[in-house]
């Protein structure tokens, strides 16, 4: 499913079910020493799925621990997300030197506990999510714009070390493209200039999962003086050729 919303020199992996042995590093056998079968399982199955994708990518296998809020490091040559909800685990990776970041995030296709889309979004994103909920009920429309904000934040907070608000991000849905695109709403001066404030990307429900997915490449080489420091990367539409 994920190899679909993103470029094809993006590594992919993922799984339904939980392998019973997986192989851990020491260091990430530490961080869930104490951790419940669940967290143990979505744990151990993710950093399974980011070791095949490394091995897709050409990289040697490495450890998978997390930094500050929770942010995968990945070292400095790759560039990578993770997500996992029940019955999905996900992981994408790219080389460092052709996407700056990669935000994916997984959800059930349930809709969001009451109350909770309206906290969550701007009036026109509510608007939105309720007109496509009547056109076409079998997917919870909530969740999966719950799903992109996440992939958002996944995509702009590893670049940036900034939290976003939910509301901070205005996202536009193609439900038939099978797209979307999100803009960031603050004054770009309190932006970090190290981020992109737009993003493209695709989604996708199959099989009770809702999946988003952003893929921001590298900067191509532009006259001198094309860029500012501030201007975002180019923004990759997931599946063209970035
Ligand atoms: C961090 C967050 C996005 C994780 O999303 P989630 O749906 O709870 O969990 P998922 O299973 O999809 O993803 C978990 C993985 O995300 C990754 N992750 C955690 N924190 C992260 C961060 N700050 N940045 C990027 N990736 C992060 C990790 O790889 C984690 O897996 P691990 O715990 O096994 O290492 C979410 O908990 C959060 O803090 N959201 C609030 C901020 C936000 O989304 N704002 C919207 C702005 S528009």
């Amino acid at each position: 499913m994920l190899t679909k919303l993103l470029p094809s020199d993006v590594a992919t992996a993922e799984s339904t079910a939980d392998p019973e042995h997986v192989f851990l590093f020491p260091e990430e056998e530490f961080l869930i020493r104490n951790a419940v079968p669940k967290r143990r399982q979505e744990f151990g199955t993710v950093r399974w799925c980011a070791r095949r994708a490394m091995g897709a990518l050409g990289v040697p296998p490495t450890p998978v621990v997390p930094g500050r809020r929770g942010v995968p490091q990945w070292g400095p040559s790759v560039v990578g997300s993770m997500t996992h909800c029940a019955s999905y685990r996900g992981v994408a990776l790219a080389r460092a030197s052709e996407f700056v970041a990669l935000g994916i995030d997984a959800e059930p296709n349930t809709p969001l506990p009451e109350g909770v889309l309206e906290s969550i979004t701007l009036p026109q994103e509510l608007r939105r999510t309720r007109e496509l909920a009547r056109a076409v009920p079998e997917i919870a429309w909530d969740r999966l714009l719950f799903s992109m904000k996440e992939a958002v934040y996944k995509t702009w907070f590893p670049l940036t070390g900034q939290e976003l608000d939910f509301t901070d991000a205005l996202v536009t849905v193609d439900a038939e493209q099978e797209t979307f695109r999100a803009r960031l709403l603050p004054d770009p001066a309190r932006l970090s200039p190290a981020g992109p404030t737009t993003f493209s990307g695709r989604w996708s429900a199959h099989d009770g999962v809702l999946l988003s997915a952003i893929a921001v490449p590298a900067a191509r080489s532009a006259p001198p003086g094309a860029r500012t420091a501030r201007s975002a990367p180019p923004i990759c539409t997931a599946g063209s050729a970035c």
